[in-house]
């Protein structure tokens, strides 16, 4: 199987956790895409979807699925999406289409997380992945800096403005032991808007595309 099957199976798989008559969290990615095209074909049982990036707005309203504004959204059962990586323990690092901001919020609403990923997304350890964090663009240089300081070896993303109008740093050469520590540390740098790393808040349920099929995780 190659790894855009993997990753529509768990994509289809998702569709599991949708309830008729809710609204449903949509991640970013080429794993959420496949997701939105398995919710397009419930669509008319479903009330519509909160969109974490303008690519996903774009291809859910493509679709005929109503995109509502997160603010007039009182209740999120669940929020599907992707991962550059994830752990045992269900952390994650995210933010590769650059959409971790709307990404960290949805999921932050949502009452569950469920993380759709090929098996080629399981590490022991996070931080292979270069770990993107969006910075205010006049506060580029200074964070970079400061990541540096923390052991990292940024690089900032050449031609990606996000959807809020800022920039990305990848954080390479982070073997992290604590992600949650790394989470609250890097946030709380003057300028970063928002680290890639989803651990105080990881997954509650993971779905991996292994070539044997679908393995679910619950935490
Ligand atoms: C988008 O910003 C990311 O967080 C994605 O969820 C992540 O990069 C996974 O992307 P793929 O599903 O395309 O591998």
């Amino acid at each position: 199987m190659t790894q855009d099957e993997l990753k529509k199976a768990v994509g289809w798989a998702a569709l599991k956790y949708v309830q008729p008559g809710t609204v449903v969290g949509v991640g970013t990615g080429s794993t959420a895409a496949h997701f939105i095209d398995a919710l397009a074909t419930v669509k008319h049982q479903i009330e519509g979807a909160v969109s974490s990036s303008e690519a996903s707005t774009l291809k859910l309203k493509a679709l005929g699925i109503p995109v509502f504004d997160l603010n007039e959204i009182d209740d999120l059962a669940i929020y599907v999406d992707g991962a550059d990586e994830i752990n045992p323990q269900m952390q994650m690092i995210k933010g590769g289409g650059a959409a971790l901001t709307r990404e960290k919020i949805v999921a932050a609403v949502a009452d569950k997380f469920i993380c759709i990923a090929d098996a080629s997304k399981e590490v022991d350890v996070l931080g292979r992945f270069p770990l993107p964090v969006e910075v205010i663009p006049m506060a580029r240089a200074y964070v970079a800096r400061e990541l540096v300081k923390l052991g990292g070896l940024p690089e900032y993303r050449q031609h990606v403005v996000t959807d809020n109008g800022n920039i990305i740093l990848d954080v390479h050469n982070l073997r992290i032991l604590d992600p949650s520590a790394l989470e609250k540390t890097i946030n709380a740098l003057p300028g970063v808007v928002t680290v890639g790393l989803f651990a105080t808040r990881g997954a509650d349920i993971a779905l991996i595309g292994t070539p044997d099929g679908v393995k679910t995780i619950e935490k």
